[in-house]
Order: structure tokens, then sequence, then C-alpha cells
């Protein structure tokens, strides 16, 4: 066989070097450090190994895409056009993570796609480096069919994640509620989809007093996208995604200090990720119905902001006091909550970079996770684990209800310091009554800060598995 590269488990790296010839070469270079992933070069047509031993991989479905994370990382650094992927062979979890050759390759296309992804759009010369072109999954026998199922589920999965990253590491000044909408107008050329933009002017007939509040202070007008796949029956009851889609968070009058603000371009990857979402159960061609729905907008001070103080009615007649304008994303959601109702939804899940405060709970590893619904709650976890997206969950006591109350209003839009992630979650939780609701807050996961500055497509894959699950589900029923 010719290949740049045959990516292997140290058992299998020492048997296909002994049939090359190599096997002292190569068992001499296993030894060095063998809890490593390692590069072997080797003199044959095979021209790398790139050796991956099992190292804690059994434990968890994490610590497996680690390794799956590293043996890429590896595989990536050597200027090879094509390899042969030969890790189904590796342990792993038995419960709930890649036992199986349908997991195993997911998490295979998952680290790949993940590696390769390349944003150099606004570059004059792009990166000549584009990585390693073909990777073939090898199957043992009896696998095939699980394993073209993952390859194209991952590839579906790829295409949303790849569109979500794109839509946030656009900057500001071309990633408006205009392109947002744009983008989602694009996804209408694929079958069972259609798009349907609302206007400011529209969603003042609503009375969406609190998502218009946020805009108020901007030149580039607002949207509301709302994205639909019938995947299924006429009849079926939609799963509803919400995105925060704030292209860029000043603060408002309740401006946000200078350092580090040219993040807040990625205020929209709710928005983002929603739309990947779709993006992905399009072309896994799901059989259930899906809306997603963008609330876009970009927060900005002038001397048409929203002030503190200021009193906004809700679509649910509900009123707010504006405390803090940099709380614009629950004003956002709040609105697009209540809209959602239209469509008669089996569950709700929004998506958002809500508070920073989610960032000091949980860090980069996980989204917060909270549910009025302990089976959504639960299934969008299990989702979450699965993937290696991971999402953690919180609680929406009432007694975190109390930090909201308003002198003015029926209440405020931020509830002090303390559980900042959880009052912001509280707050919304207000519009949920009587759907089966989910929020999750993405602050922390949906991008990197640093070097490696840029967005990284979750929750696409906790979100793409928890819709995958529902349409096994809907195959399976009697
Ligand atoms: N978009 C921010 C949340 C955020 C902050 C995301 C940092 C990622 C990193 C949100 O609109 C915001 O400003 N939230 C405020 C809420 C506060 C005023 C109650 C926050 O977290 O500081
Ligand atoms: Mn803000
Ligand atoms: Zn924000």
């Amino acid at each position: 066989m010719r290949t740049g590269c045959l990516v292997v488990t140290p058992e299998r790296a020492a048997q296909v070097a002994e049939e090359l010839g190599v096997g002292q070469f190569v068992a001499h270079a296993l030894e060095q450090t063998p809890k490593k992933v390692m590069v072997v070069p080797i003199p044959t047509d095979v021209r790398n190994l790139v050796v991956v031993p099992a190292d804690g991989t059994e434990d968890d479905p994490g610590k497996y895409r680690k390794r799956i994370d590293e043996a890429v990382a590896a595989l990536r650094g050597l200027a090879v056009k094509d390899a042969v992927w030969c890790l189904n062979e590796m342990p792993a979890p038995e419960s709930g993570g890649p036992a199986d050759a349908y997991w195993k390759t997911r998490h295979a296309l998952g680290a790949l796609s993940a590696a390769l992804y390349r944003y150099d759009e606004h570059k004059s010369k792009p990166s000549p480096d584009r990585g390693v072109a073909r990777v073939a999954v090898l199957a043992e026998p009896g696998t095939r069919t699980a394993v073209r199922r993952a390859v194209g589920e991952g590839n579906a999965l790829d295409a949303g994640m790849s569109l979500a990253r794109d839509l946030a590491n656009a900057p500001a000044n071309v990633c408006t509620p205009q392109y947002l909408a744009d983008a989602a107008s694009d996804l209408a050329e694929l079958a069972n989809v259609t798009v349907e933009v609302l206007e400011e002017a529209q969603m003042a007939e609503l009375g969406m007093g609190a998502f218009l509040s946020v805009t108020r202070g901007s030149d580039t007008p607002a949207k509301l996208v709302v994205a639909r796949y019938q995947g299924g029956g006429e009849g079926d009851a939609p799963f509803v995604l919400v995105g925060k889609g704030v292209t860029f968070d000043t603060g408002g009058i309740s401006l946000k200090p200078g350092a580090a603000m040219d993040e807040m371009k990625f205020d929209m990857c709710g928005a983002a990720s929603v739309a990947g979402a779709l993006r992905a159960a399009i072309d896994a061609n799901l059989p259930i119905n899906v809306v997603a729905i963008l609330a876009a907008a970009e927060n900005m001070p002038s001397g048409k902001a929203s002030r503190p103080g200021d009193i906004v009615s809700t679509m649910s007649g509900q009123t707010v006091e504006i405390l803090n304008t940099d709380a614009e994303g629950r004003l956002l959601l709040c609105d697009a909550l209540s809209f959602a109702r239209r469509y008669e939804p089996r569950t709700v899940i929004d998506v958002a970079t809500l508070t920073g405060a989610c960032v000091i709970a949980l860090g980069a590893h996980a989204s917060a996770l909270y549910a009025n619904d302990e089976e959504l709650g639960s299934q969008l976890a299990a989702a979450g684990r699965v993937t290696a997206d991971r999402a953690w969950p919180m609680p929406l006591w009432d007694d975190y209800q109390e930090q909201l109350k308003s002198n003015f209003a029926d209440m405020a839009n931020i509830g002090g310091r303390p559980a900042g992630s959880i009052t912001a979650a509280c707050f919304l939780s207000r519009f949920a009554d009587g759907l089966r609701w989910a929020h999750l807050d993405v602050a922390g996961t949906a991008y990197r800060s640093g070097a490696r500055k840029g967005a990284t497509g979750r929750p696409v894959p906790l979100l793409f598995q928890y819709l995958l699950d529902r349409a096994d589900e809907a195959a399976s029923a009697p």
C-alpha cells in the first residue's frame, strides 16, 4: 500500500512494521515514549506511522476524543496529502461512549474537521498549508455499514460546524444582522427549507419591546431570522432552536471596558450554532422538523440607545427594567422565545454567549445547561457526552428568581454579581412557561481567546446529536 501515513495502535504498528521489513527499527522507536502519540518515519511505501497508544481512552468519551485529537495533530504536522486511519481498533468506553465503529469513525471525522478548519477569508495571501486532503477509514469486516453511516453524518456535522465557525469568525463590519439573514437565506436553496426574515417594523407589531431596545443605539437594522427544515411529517411538532445573534456587543450605554472587546464579534455564536445545527440536520436528511430562529442585532451606544433604568414591554406582556444595557442577550431571547410559541414546538433550546459569569463557573470545557424539563436536560447532557461537546447541568431554583426583583417593572434584566449565569437563565425561564425548554450558556465554549483565537463551532455537535437521537427514536418507533 502506498500512502503518506498510517494512523495505528502500537500493536498494529508492530505488525505492519514486521510485514514491511522494518520491525526492529519500529520496535526500537516504540520503546522510547510508549504512552505518547508518536510519529515514526519509515523508509517504505508507507512513509510514516502515527502511533497512538491507548492511555485512559477506555475511561470516558472525553479522554478518548482527546487522544484522537492528539493523533490528528501529529498527522497534521506531517506534510502528507493522504493517510489511512486504522484507529477503530483502539479501546474506547463501553457505555455512553465511542465503543463501536460508528462512534470511533464519528470522532475521527470530528477531530479531522476541527483540526483542518481554516479561516483566511480576509488574508490577502491564504496560508499555503492545507493539511492532509484525503483520509481513508479502515473498516473491520462487519462494520462497513456503520462506518459509512458515520462518515455521512460526520460530514453533515462538518458542514454545520464550518458554517457556524465561518459566520462567527467574520468580523462585525461584515457579519451584520443582514449578513446572518443572507446566510440563512442561502440554506433555502436546499431541499425542504424555507427562510423568512422579520424586520423591525414587524417585530414592533408583535410587541417585541425588549428585542427592539437592544438595537435602538445601532444604525444597522435588527433581523429576526426564521429558517425551517421540514424533514418530517406535515403535522410533526418541530424542534425549535433559538440563537443569540448579537453581531457586536459594546455593552451599549453600560459600555464594556476596552480590553478584548474585539471578541464581542463572537456574541452571535449562538445564532451561528443554531444555523449550523440546522445545516447539519438538512445535510443528514433527518426525518424531523426543525426551526432555527436567529435573534440578530447589534448593541451600540448612541443618542438613540436605551439607558439604564428604561422600562420596556415584552411580547409576553411582562415588563422589564433595563438596569444594565450590557445584559442585552436575554432581552433579545425573551422575545424570541415568545415568538417560538407559534410553531407549537416539541422542545425549544436557546443557545447564547450569555454571561461572563458562565466562563467563571465552567471555563472552556463545558457549556452551562439549564432545563425546565428533566428529560430534555438529560437528553442534551447525553448528546454532549458522546460527542465530547459537554454541557453541565445548572439549577433554575426559584430562590434565584428573587435577585431579579425590580421596584418599577415586573422584573429587572440583571440579578447582581452572585450566580450571574443562573440569574440570566432564570430571567429566560420566565418566558418559557409551558414550553419544554432548555438554555445553553456557551460564553466559555463557543470561541477561544489568545493565540488560537477563533470560533470552535460548539455546541453544534451537541445540538446535532440531540436531533439525530430524536430522529433515531422516530425511526425505531412502532
Ligand atoms: N456577551 C456578554 C457575555 C460574555 C462576556 C460572553 C464575556 C463572553 C465573554 C453579555 O451580553 C454580557 O455582557 N453579559 C453581562 C451581564 C451582566 C451585565 C449582568 C456580563 O456577563 O458581564
Ligand atoms: Mn452584553
Ligand atoms: Zn452579549
